[in-house]
């Protein structure tokens, strides 16, 4: 189970990096634009610690498609396609990026309790950093949300309704 998780999230993570600059190009507010392209070059990152684990536990790097994540991600397509450009679309954005961190902060939990329980500390290590990043990736999320975004939102969806 182990070993299928971890080619489950390898998937989820190849998609993501491909997903994360096109979310950075439909945002409009800087502080988003820059913790979704932060959080690419982390993606890669973490690809790459995935690829050392499965180096050290001897299986060769395999993706699986992770149902959830493509869910996730269509999800996000699908509120890029149906908003404007600007403070409700990155509300949406936001929303959206952070259902994916909660489901890879979820994920990374799982796999480094795993790691630990089969005597892996080593590996337990890797997959805790990727966490960490994890967990800071949706403060930052909350943080653009609160700083400007969903006011902006909030008074962009009153003046339609004017
Ligand atoms: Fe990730
Ligand atoms: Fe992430």
């Amino acid at each position: 189970m182990f070993i299928d998780s971890l080619k489950d999230i390898y998937w989820a993570e190849k998609a993501l990096v491909k997903a994360l600059p096109k979310m950075a190009k439909n945002a409009s507010t800087p502080n988003l634009i820059d913790g979704l392209n932060n959080h690419t070059t982390e993606t890669e990152e973490q690809i790459a610690r995935l690829e050392q684990v499965f180096t050290i536990i001897g299986k060769k790097a395999v993706a699986k498609k992770c149902e959830a994540m493509d869910g996730l991600l269509k999800e996000g397509q699908d509120i890029m396609e149906s908003t404007e450009p600007g403070a409700v679309r990155d509300a949406g954005i936001i929303a959206a990026s952070q259902k994916i961190e909660h489901y890879e902060i979820a994920t990374y939990g799982t796999l480094c309790a795993f790691a630990k329980t089969l005597g892996m500390d080593d590996v337990a290590d890797i997959l805790h950093t990727t966490l960490e990043e994890e967990k800071q990736a949706d403060i930052t999320l909350t943080e653009a949300a609160y700083n400007t975004i969903n006011f902006d939102a909030a008074d962009a969806d009153d003046s339609e309704m004017e």
